[in-house]
């Protein structure tokens, strides 16, 4: 496996396995995509094609893979949250290693099993926490272990989610409502800061978590006057609404598309046409203020950490544009920087005469990728983590990954308690 590309099947063909998968296309010596598994015929179809991958190598789901004798050495799986535990683990004991999408899993229970199942089987699952990959927050975690900003008293971290992406993915879309999703808001957007936040401050542990949360904007006491329940059909506010579709979608019909657009994902090239026709009836052309959405717009994560420090986490959604931002209070100097500038500013206490503190702007700005630059670089990290390479300091090891899953799911469960404080058990 040292000397020759890493087979690799496909299981759930969404636009997340696809973006792993290009490194096969980039990197030939590196990865081969050998087999897919979905039960989309379409999807099935286009990834056999992009990929020459035969016809006895094509499956409708991974527990067919999981039936058959071993073919290849790796998966990567980009199903839907729910399914990634009940999916994944049949794979390990038929000998795969998994890359396995975010959040690996929807509860703790299940959390727990695919952490025990991997150690059952001795098999290797990475979870793709891509921002830890990303150079912005590689560069503050080598600054971290340096030791320039000294011991960590509070780390405060923000994700501030833009109108677009909010009305998209939770508002109207499949992370709307967790009934059907099983994703929390916090879990599905917020698993990454949080984990980001372990991984930081793996100086010490959680030991205990508290949040605070609600749905302020979207509900159907804020809708605006005369407006009706789907923007394309029954409303006069087209034009106007801040979060109408038509505005959202047709006059930017590539932002999102991957998501927008999934239905027409049957047509070559669907038109301007098509895409108002599918906004009279998809979920994204609903009213955002009438849609049957249950998730929090905002939320507050309070976490105490053994060592003494403190942490916070704020998820807002509805922002004019989107970002993560981030405040790291050492005994020696401050971290602060903005995820999407791509800038953080290193300012470390200077005694000299005359001083009082030194700083250092770092530039890590990468154009063009949703993750800054992340997505890539994971997939290679796990190449050379099955291959049995020094994995990077990066490495989302599903051992590694469970602490961010554990404050997500005790946030969650305090907010649903008002606020009481959860006590982290490891
Ligand atoms: N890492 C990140 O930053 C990031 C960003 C966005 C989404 N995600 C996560 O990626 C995952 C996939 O998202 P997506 O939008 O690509 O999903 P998607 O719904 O487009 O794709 C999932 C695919 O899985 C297939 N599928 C369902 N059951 C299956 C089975 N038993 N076996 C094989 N395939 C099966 C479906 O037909 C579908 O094609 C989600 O868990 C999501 O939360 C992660």
């Amino acid at each position: 496996m040292k000397n020759r590309p890493l087979k690799t099947i496909i299981v759930g063909g969404g636009h997340r396995s696809l973006t792993y998968a290009q490194l096969a296309n980039i990197e030939k010596d590196k990865m081969e995509i050998v087999g897919v598994a979905d039960p989309d015929e379409t999807r099935r179809n286009a990834i056999a094609k992009q990929f020459n991958i035969p016809a006895e190598r094509c499956f409708r789901t991974s527990d067919e893979i999981a039936a058959i004798p071993k073919f290849a050495d790796a998966v990567i799986n980009g199903t839907m949250d729910h399914i990634h535990v009940s999916t994944t683990v049949p794979l390990l004991k038929a000998g795969y290693d998994v890359l396995l999408e975010k959040p690996f899993s929807v509860n703790e229970a299940e959390a727990r099993e695919l952490v025990a199942a991997a150690e059952k089987y001795g098999r290797k699952v990475m979870v793709c926490f891509v921002l830890r990959y990303a150079p912005f927050y590689r560069k503050i975690k080598d600054i971290i272990m340096s030791g320039e900003i000294g011991k960590i008293i509070g780390i405060s971290t923000n994700e501030y989610v833009s109108y677009h992406h909010m009305s998209t993915s939770h508002v109207r879309g499949k992370w709307n409502n967790s009934d059907r999703c099983h994703s929390s808001m916090l879990l599905a957007k917020c698993c990454h800061d949080l984990d980001i936040m372990m991984w930081l401050m793996s100086e010490t542990k959680p030991a205990a978590v508290s949040s605070f949360g609600c749905n302020m904007q979207f509900t159907k006491e804020n809708a605006p006057e005369n407006s009706g329940t789907r923007c394309l059909v029954d409303c006069p506010l087209s034009e106007e609404c801040l979060y109408s579709a038509k505005r959202l979608y047709i006059d930017h019909p590539d932002r999102w598309s991957f998501y927008v657009w999934d239905a027409l994902e049957h047509l070559e090239n669907p038109t301007i046409e098509d895409k108002i026709e599918l906004l009279k009836t998809s979920p994204y052309g609903v009213c955002a203020y009438k849609s049957d959405n249950n998730v929090v717009d905002h939320q507050t994560v309070s976490v105490l950490f053994e060592s003494g420090a403190t942490g916070t986490h704020n998820m807002i959604g509805g922002t004019s544009y989107g970002t993560r931002t981030i405040h790291i209070t050492g005994t020696k100097g401050v971290i602060e920087g903005d995820f999407e500038k791509g800038v953080f500013t290193v300012s470390k206490i200077d005694p000299r005469p005359g001083c009082e503190h030194e700083d250092t702007v770092y530039d890590v700005k990468i154009n063009n990728d949703s993750h800054g630059g992340g997505d890539l670089d994971l997939v290679r990290d796990f190449v050379a983590y099955v291959r049995g390479e020094t994995p990077s300091v990066s490495c989302t090891d599903i051992s590694d990954s469970l602490l961010g899953h554990l404050v997500v799911f005790l946030a969650d469960k305090s907010m649903e308690n008002g606020g009481q404080p959860e006590k982290v058990i490891v």
